[in-house]
């Protein structure tokens, strides 16, 4: 039987990948195109449904992403969120504003009107809300199904047609009973059977990179992360010693983290490559402190490395990488959309120069974090490599705010180093998704001994996610909270005061830098 599709089109919304992530756990196969895929095309691929992403523009604005009124011909189910609810209302002649009451975060909603997409969801509830435009005038097609205190249409269907559209995001968790709206729309509304499993992913991925491949010679970036061993054990598998993984010493690794990377590829029989570059990266960032210009030169650097590599090896044609789906949203070289603004340039992305001579292999780029590792488990990879915590390429230089320098680099190394030893001996590492230090280029006063210090200041970050597009900040014990505060500032010469960050994402992301 065909797999049902749901199609999501883009209009710029940091969270639309949320939107497609939420539906292929639902088990059904969801794409995202950017807003102007024509209609001729968005029918050949026959969806059962459409949803219209939210996004930051405002309707009413010049060149702001409309769509033809012809999508509502289609006889497709549709859904509007946030700015695509506002968006059918004006493509139907509503008048949208801006908005008097500018709704952000969590509001109570009231359904007004019971419809197939609030099938079983109460009356009243919380849902996550996050505009600043509102409609004014409905056009007449179209009636309202729910409100908020402050925004008269905060639901809306049209009155004949399968077309529903709400002001809030339900992809968001933080909107109560938003997966159960997601469902009703996918399985009531658009009739789709829960059928996509990523079963079948390894046998064609090693399928395709054996064809594209074909003879040629194979560079890895190799980091030691879940992504890249996943990545390159699955390439190995296609093209055996066609590949070459390359593991950088940029010395911005954690402490034996070189030694842990070699044990573990001896473990799973994958051979590497370790080279030292500690020298080429630190003089490299000398004097840097933007963030994006870190990343960029580390990128280059990266790229040098392995271009060298690559004429000793000979044949070369192919860089692999294991880059993931938020990878490339994050650093908004995301192909469905030109909308939405960059985070960051993940260096395995962003960060790589234009004049590259590869081409790239990247097997798991479509696939959001927690897929990467059930391939994983699938391929037998060892639980100690599913399960690490995830590790930035650029490493501790982006850790250390600002200008970097060898002093600081220790500083930050025996911190880390005491942070993982505390994870461990509290039985935490597991049950947390990412714990690191950050090492602030503030000082402060202290005492110690009876003496004034005059110090650094350093950041407990430890977060909890499920895809790292998203994440909250752990709710920890005191006691490991004083534990980690207490053996840092006593082991570590050169901080003096610790902090911990209580910020979830968005509205910060999980690096500082
Ligand atoms: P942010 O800070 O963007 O992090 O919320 C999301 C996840 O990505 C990791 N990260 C990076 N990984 N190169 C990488 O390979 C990078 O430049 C980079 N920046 C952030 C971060 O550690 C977190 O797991």
């Amino acid at each position: 039987m065909k797999k049902d599709l749901i199609i999501i089109l883009d209009f710029g919304s940091q969270y639309s990948h949320i939107i497609a992530r939420r539906i292929r756990d639902l088990g059904v196969y969801t794409l995202l195109y950017s807003y102007d895929i024509s209609i001729h095309n968005i029918l050949s691929k026959k969806p059962k449904g459409i949803i219209l992403s939210g996004g930051p523009c405002s309707v009413y604005e010049k060149n702001s992403p409309l769509i033809s009124k012809n999508i509502f011909k289609l006889h497709i189910p549709i859904l509007g969120i946030c700015y695509g609810m506002q968006l059918i209302s004006f493509i139907l002649g509503g008048k949208i504003e801006e908005s008097k009451y500018k709704e952000y975060g969590k509001v109570d909603f009231t359904i007004d009107k019971i419809n197939d997409l609030f099938y079983k969801i109460p009356k009243k509830s919380i849902v996550w809300m996050s505009h600043f435009d509102e409609i004014k005038d409905l056009p007449k097609e179209l009636k309202i199904i729910g409100h908020t205190s402050s925004c008269r249409v905060a639901a809306l269907t049209h009155i004949n047609k399968n077309i529903y559209a709400v002001q809030f995001h339900p992809e968001v968790q933080h909107t109560k009973f938003g997966i159960f709206i997601l469902k009703n729309f996918i399985f009531r509304i658009c009739k789709c059977n829960s059928k996509w499993k990523i079963n079948n992913f390894i046998e064609k991925s090693i399928d395709k990179i054996k064809k594209r491949v074909y003879g040629k010679r194979v560079i890895l970036g190799f980091s030691g992360g879940v992504d890249s061993f996943v990545s390159a054990y699955l390439i190995y598998k296609a093209i055996g010693n066609y590949l070459n993984c390359i593991f950088v010493d940029t010395g911005f690794l954690l402490k034996k983290e070189k030694e842990k990377i070699s044990l573990l590829c001896k473990k799973i029989n994958l051979p590497i490559k370790i080279i030292d570059a500690k020298n080429n990266f630190l003089s490299s960032l000398n004097g840097i402190s933007d963030p994006e210009m870190k990343r960029k030169i580390i990128g280059k650097e990266f790229i040098s490395i392995f271009q060298k590599e690559s004429e000793k090896i000979g044949n070369v044609e192919f860089l692999a990488q294991g880059t993931i789906y938020s990878d490339i949203i994050e650093s908004s070289i995301f192909s469905s959309n030109k909308l939405s603004c960059s985070i960051k340039s993940h260096h395995n992305v962003g960060g790589l120069p234009i004049s590259m001579k590869f081409k790239l292999i990247e097997p798991l780029k479509e696939l959001f974090k927690d897929e990467v590792r059930k391939i994983g488990k699938k391929l037998g990879l060892p639980k100690e490599i599913l399960y690490r915590h995830p590790f930035p390429g650029p490493g501790l230089s982006i850790r250390i705010i600002g200008k970097i320098n060898e002093k600081k680099i220790i500083i930050i190394k025996k911190a880390e180093n005491i942070l993982y030893e505390e994870l461990n001996n509290y039985n935490i590492y597991d049950t947390v998704n990412q714990a690191f230090i950050i090492l602030l280029p503030i000082k402060s006063v202290g005492v110690m001994g009876d003496k004034r210090t005059y110090e650094y200041t350093a950041v407990l970050r430890v977060i909890n996610t499920e895809d790292f597009m998203t994440a909250t900040f752990s709710h920890l014990s005191y006691d490991f909270l004083e534990k980690i505060s207490s053996r840092i500032i006593n082991e570590v010469e050169g901080i003096n005061r610790m902090v911990y960050d209580i910020t979830s994402k968005p509205p910060s992301t999980i690096e500082w830098e």
